[in-house]
């Protein structure tokens, strides 16, 4: 294994931001990950995966290890599901329709989702009424002090909203090398009620839907809404979706009658914090390099050259008169570095 100095990581974060990393090798098998943890240097170990949910503002003196296990295998076949390990370095799309050839269905709704296998679980990847948990069995995962592999079932990994244990309390301690999924192979169980999905639907009877075409809908809407990180830099969703007190939301709703809300369990309402953005007179913002998608307001972008830390300037513009307007903080979904 080749451990290459400053090296430039823009091909290695979907915002495309150029910082250098002080040093970086790739790993292609847990056994090398395994011995390069044990070779402790003076520089602490950042681990990158996919790329697709960081900002990075700095140059890091670190040494970064490129997760690149590859691999997949159905480990259990039962009467109409499967569970299937996944290596940590799969890109995640690839994997979406490898499981629609493959005939299983339960992530379809997951489909163009960026980055790779091992970190959905990370912060628990979700879009159009699905989120990983709702497929999800378990993940072997190193600690990165000992090279010591543990399994994580469900319950261990403390899913949720876009959080699990491994952005809490494990923050830095492990790293996913590969995912269990549990998949449908007949009686797929559909989620088409999500607004944007019905509609795209709307002209197939619901009884003949496949997964295919829920994956094919998703594929579109996507298209249409969001940024392709291979054209314009972007790390998806730039905060998470605030929720907030139902009296809160409830007055705000009287300034503000178009306000969408989505009451959760606990009977706080979750607001959309893209229409709160749009509403501050963001969406379709630029300067410089570094803006606000035209058509997703919760979506910062990097039309070439923004720099990390202009992009977190924008950032915190936008929380700022979010705050001051809706008196709601924004909390970013990315890992800012
Ligand atoms: N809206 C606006 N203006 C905008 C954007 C959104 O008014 O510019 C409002 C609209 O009312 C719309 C509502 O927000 O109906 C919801 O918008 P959308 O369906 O696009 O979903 P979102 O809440 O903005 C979340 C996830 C996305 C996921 C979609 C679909 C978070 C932080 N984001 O976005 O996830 O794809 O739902 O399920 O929960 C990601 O995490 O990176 C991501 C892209």
């Amino acid at each position: 294994m080749q451990i290459a100095r400053n090296v430039s990581l823009k091909p290695y974060n979907t915002f495309g931001i150029e910082v250098k990393a002080a040093e970086f090798s790739s790993v292609e098998t847990p056994d090398e990950l395994r011995q390069l943890l044990s070779q402790k240097g003076s520089l602490p170990f950042f681990i990158l995966s996919g790329g697709s949910n960081i900002l990075l503002t700095k140059d890091l003196e670190a040494h970064v290890i490129h997760i690149n296990l590859k691999g997949k295998e159905v480990l259990k076949t039962g009467d109409d599901s499967v569970v299937i390990r996944v290596m940590a370095g799969e890109n995640w799309h690839q994997l979406v329709l490898w499981t629609l050839q493959m005939g299983y269905g339960g992530i379809e709704n997951l489909a163009l989702i960026p980055g790779k296998t091992g970190t959905a679980p990370i912060q628990n990847i979700g879009a159009y009424g699905v989120e990983l948990k709702d497929v999800f069995q378990g993940c072997q995962a190193m600690e990165i002090s000992s090279g010591e592999v543990r399994y994580f079932d469900k319950a261990a990994c403390q899913f949720g909203y876009r959080d699990s244990v491994f952005k809490n309390e494990l923050k830095g301690k492990y790293i996913i090398i590969s995912v269990d999924l549990v998949l449908s192979s007949q009686n797929h169980q559909l989620h088409t009620a999500y607004g944007d999905i019905e509609s795209e639907l709307q002209d197939i009877p619901a009884e003949s839907i496949t997964p295919e075409q829920v994956a094919k809908a998703v594929i579109a809407i996507r298209r249409r809404k969001l940024p392709d990180p291979a054209e314009i830099g972007n790390s998806g969703s730039f905060f998470k979706n605030p929720v907030i007190a139902a009296a809160h939301y409830a007055s705000l709703k009287e300034k503000h009658p178009s306000l969408p809300g989505y009451a959760q369990q606990d009977g706080r309402i979750k607001v959309p914090a893209g229409w709160l953005i749009e509403k501050c007179g963001f969406k379709g913002f630029r300067r410089g390099d570094a803006g606000v998608h035209t058509r997703q307001a919760l979506v910062l972008v990097n039309y070439g050259n923004a720099s990390g830390a202009q992009i977190l300037e924008l950032a915190r513009e936008i929380q700022q008169k979010v705050s001051k307007e809706f008196g709601i903080d924004l909390n970013p979904e990315v890992n800012i570095l």
